[in-house]
């Protein structure tokens, strides 16, 4: 029987979904991205050889799997060949098995230039974006300005419009942010030339999605970054700028939600957040320098420091609801080993009072007061276990108590980063 399953971010990114992605592809015709560009950063490490992947699906390393780009996944051609090349560096081979959606709104070094002047010019204020132009790329789509891929493959036409662009957006940047324009002939030629590598792998990603089901196959759905960074649904304006949640599969590749089976959330066994915005749980002490540097909490994009905090219950049960999350997987468990005590926060405090949920409101968000609750670690390596039996026993409470906490079950405990430091428990 097939099975759909969406693998998704249920915290604020970076919680190691690529490395749950490509463990899971062993039994799937497909894997699909449907959401964000190449501000994602997922790392996979097989056999101790390290691959970082930024638009490319997870399922890249794979033999006889399609790795397909849905049409919700905003596309840097640049970003994209960079990739390509480096792969097959590696001998991976990559263009037989990587189908691209026509639809896909094109990301133009308009949007990454606007992008670097708007943090630039917000200062202290910066939402602290990847600066790779994600926000600006969405702007042109719903605008219904913006260049798809197909539009490639009609080149009159992309040259007119990319000139309308380009006046547009020419205009802000030298006029308002005060820096340099970026030529309309160095754009368009930057595009063309990669009409001819990119033609095979142009597809109606929709139409191979219908074909997979009509054959039965079983297909898996790849996010990118975290629910909590969902432009509709996240901590706004601190996210990023495209729906992120699980809802985004049916709009960002044309796959009804109705034909979803798992939707299996991924969670730290502690939290991270890069760039700006509210984070209840942040840690500003040694603990959390322990956790940034146990846990390599540098991201996979931009090199930044990540900050730390405890795993946030509410916060967690929130991203439950919002991606109608079947199953939790908790990756890196093996970071905590060396606490004496780890907390978990399972309320909220505010204004004297017990908030009943994750708030809206990110005003109430940035005020509120954690409430913790305290368990005893395990203080021996968990580095690399693959089975559930050989976890200390007080790594066992802790996952039940997330679990109980919660109220879904967890199905996958990642205990290192490569491939085979996994645990399956469904
Ligand atoms: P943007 O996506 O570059 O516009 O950045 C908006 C916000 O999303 C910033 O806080 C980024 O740090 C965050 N962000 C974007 N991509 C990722 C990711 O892959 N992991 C974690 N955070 C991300």
């Amino acid at each position: 029987m097939s099975n759909n399953t969406v693998i998704i971010g249920a915290q604020w990114g970076d919680e190691g979904k690529g490395k749950l992605v490509d463990a899971l592809t062993e039994n799937v015709a497909a894997v699909v991205r449907f959401q964000g560009g190449h501000n994602a950063g997922h790392t996979l490490k097989i056999a101790g050889k390290k691959t970082v992947l930024h638009l490319i699906p997870s399922g890249i390393l794979r033999d006889n799997i399609d790795c397909l780009i849905g049409n919700g996944v905003v596309l840097s051609l640049s970003a994209l060949f960079e990739e390509i090349e480096t792969l097959e560096q590696d001998n991976v081979e990559v263009r037989s098995k990587l189908k691209i959606s026509g639809s896909c709104p094109l990301l133009l070094p308009y949007h990454v230039a606007l992008d670097n002047a708007r943090e630039h010019s917000l200062g202290t204020k910066s939402i602290g974006t990847t600066k790779r132009g994600i926000g600006p790329a969405y702007e042109d789509h719903v605008a219904r300005r913006g260049l798809r891929v197909n539009d490639l493959l009609y080149p009159d036409i992309l040259a007119n419009k990319l000139a309308e662009l380009a006046r547009y957006h020419n205009f802000q940047l030298e006029h308002f942010y005060k820096v340099p324009a970026i030529p309309y002939e160095e754009a368009l030629s930057m595009l063309m030339s990669y009409l001819e590598p990119m033609t095979p792998m142009i597809a109606d990603v929709m139409a191979l999605l219908a074909d997979h089901r009509n054959k039965q196959h079983s297909l898996l759905f790849e996010g990118a970054q975290g629910a909590l960074l969902d432009v509709n649904l996240g901590t706004y304006p601190y996210v990023t700028s495209s729906n992120t949640t699980s809802g985004a599969v049916a709009t960002g590749t044309g796959f009804g939600p109705k034909y979803l089976d798992d939707i299996i959330g991924v969670a730290k066994a502690y939290i991270t957040r890069v760039g700006s915005g509210p984070f209840p749980t942040e840690l500003h002490d040694d603990t959390g320098l322990m956790l940034a540097s146990r846990g390599g909490e540098f991201g996979a994009t931009t090199g930044r420091p990540r900050r730390c905090g405890w795993f946030d219950v509410p916060l967690m049960r929130h991203s439950i609801q919002l991606n109608s999350l079947t199953h939790m997987a908790v990756t890196k468990i093996d970071v905590l080993d060396e606490l004496e005590t780890i907390k978990v926060c399972v309320g909220y405090e505010h204004n004297g009072k017990q908030l009943p949920c994750f708030p809206a409101d990110i005003n109430i968000l940035e005020a509120c007061t954690p409430i913790y609750e305290s368990m005893p670690g395990w203080l021996c390596s968990t580095m690399g276990v693959t089975c559930i039996k050989d976890l200390p026993a007080n790594a066992r409470s802790f996952l039940n108590r997330l679990e109980s906490l919660c109220g879904i079950p967890i199905s996958i405990v990642s205990t290192g980063p490569d491939r085979i430091h996994t645990i399956f428990l469904d």
